[in-house]
C-alpha cells in the first residue's frame, strides 16, 4: 500500500471496495445502523502522492485530478471533489496532526479514479491511505490498531482500508473488522448510473420501511469466498440497502433490471449505491459485455477484479524512512 519514492515522499494505492453481502441489523441510538457486511478490495484504485515540506507550519497543500477509467455516459464531467477541509483526505491529515502534534508541512496529490457517491468507498480509502502515508512520512510509529482507531473517527468504512487484507467481515458501524481469506480473481463489471445516492438518505429509507427481526447469515458467502467458488458467491450476493436505494433512484432501478438480463453469474448494488456490479465467468466475458452495457447509455462502465495483496505493496517500513 505504501511505497517510499525518496526520503521526502511516499506513493500509496487506495483501492475501491465492494460489499458482497450487507445486512442491516437495526438502527442504533446514535443514529447509525448496526451492520454485518463482507467487503472486498478491488484493483480499481486512487493514487496518493505525499511529500514532506521543509517548514513546520502545519500547512497542507492538497491537489486532486481525475484519471477516470469509467467510460462517460455523455460528455458531462464527474461531480467536483471538494479540495477544502470538507474532504476526508484533509480531515485525516488534520486529525493526525492534532493527535500527534506533527507540524511538518505536507503536499498531497490525489489521482482520482474511483467515482464518488458510488458505494465504492473511494473517499474512505483515500482517508485511510493518508493516515498510513503520514504515519510513515512523519515517522510516528503508530500501530495498525492505533491507526484503525483514528480511522473510525473519520467514517465507518475507513478502518477496513488501513490494513492490506483483500477481504473482511465488518460489523458494528462497519469498524469492527475480521479479515477473511479469498481465492480467485472475480472478473467484474462495474456500472454507475449518472446520479449518485446520499448514504444517510438510503439508510433512512431502510429504517422507515424495512426493519425486521431475523437476519441473513454471513457464513455461507464467507465459506464460498474462502473456497474460491465464484458461482456460489454469485448466488449468495445480498444487499439489504438495494431495494430502498432503488426506490430513491429510478436510474438505478433501470440499471439493475437491465443488468439482471445479462448472462452473468450474479449482480448486486454495492454499499448504499449507486454503483452496481456483475461477477463474470471470465475477463473475456466482462470485456465483451461491457460495450453492451455502455450502449444502453444509462451508466458509466468499468472492468476490474479483486485486488490481492502483493508482497511489494505490503505496509512496511523501508530503508528510506525519515524521522519526520
Ligand atoms: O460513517 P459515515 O460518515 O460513512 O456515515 C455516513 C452516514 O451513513 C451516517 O451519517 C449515517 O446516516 C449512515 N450510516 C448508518 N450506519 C452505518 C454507517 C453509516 O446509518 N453503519
Amino acid at each position: 500500500m505504501c511505497q517510499w519514492l525518496d526520503r521526502q515522499s511516499v506513493l500509496l494505492r487506495a483501492p475501491a471496495k465492494l460489499n458482497l453481502h450487507l445486512e442491516v441489523l437495526g438502527r442504533r441510538t446514535d443514529g447509525f445502523h448496526d451492520l454485518e457486511t463482507v467487503m472486498v478490495k478491488l484493483d480499481l484504485h486512487d493514487t496518493l502522492l505525499l511529500r514532506l515540506g521543509e517548514a513546520a507550519n502545519s500547512n497542507i497543500d492538497f491537489r486532486c485530478h481525475y484519471a477516470s477509467p469509467f467510460f462517460e455516459v455523455n460528455s458531462s464531467s464527474p461531480p467536483p471533489i471538494p479540495t477544502d477541509s470538507s474532504n476526508l483526505v484533509i480531515k485525516a491529515a488534520r486529525l493526525l496532526q492534532t493527535t500527534t502534534n506533527s507540524h511538518r508541512d505536507i503536499q498531497i496529490e490525489l489521482t482520482k479514479r474511483i467515482p464518488v457517491q458510488a458505494g465504492l468507498g473511494g473517499g474512505s480509502s483515500d482517508a485511510a491511505a493518508t493516515l498510513v502515508g503520514l504515519n510513515e512520512l512523519w515517522g510516528l510509529n503508530l500501530s495498525i490498531p492505533e491507526l484503525e482507531q483514528l480511522a473510525a473517527q473519520l467514517g465507518s468504512d475507513v478502518p477496513f482500508f488501513i490494513n492490506t487484507h483483500t477481504a473482511a467481515i465488518c460489523r458494528g458501524r462497519g469498524e469492527q473488522i475480521t479479515p477473511i481469506s479469498v481465492r480467485g480473481n472475480f472478473p467484474l463489471i462495474l456500472a454507475q448510473p449518472k446520479t449518485g445516492l446520499s448514504t444517510p438518505a438510503v439508510f433512512n429509507k431502510w429504517s422507515e420501511n424495512y426493519s425486521k427481526s431475523s437476519s441473513r447469515s454471513v457464513k455461507p458467502i464467507q465459506q464460498a469466498l474462502t473456497e474460491g467458488k465464484t458461482s456460489t458467491v454469485s448466488r449468495l450476493l445480498f444487499n439489504a440497502l438495494q431495494v430502498p436505494a432503488e426506490e430513491l433512484n429510478s436510474q438505478l432501478m433501470q440499471l439493475t433490471s437491465l443488468f439482471r438480463k445479462f448472462p452473468v453469474p450474479g449482480t448486486l448494488m454495492t454499499g448504499s449505491g449507486s454503483c452496481c456490479f456483475g461477477i463474470c465467468h471470465s475477463f473475456r466475458q466482462a470485456a465483451s459485455l461491457s460495450p453492451l452495457l455502455r450502449a444502453a447509455r444509462i451508466a458509466r462502465v468499468c472492468v476490474t477484479s479483486l485486488h490481492h495483496k502483493r508482497m511489494h505493496h505490503g505496509y512496511h517500513r523501508s530503508s528510506y524512512q525519515t524521522n519526520g
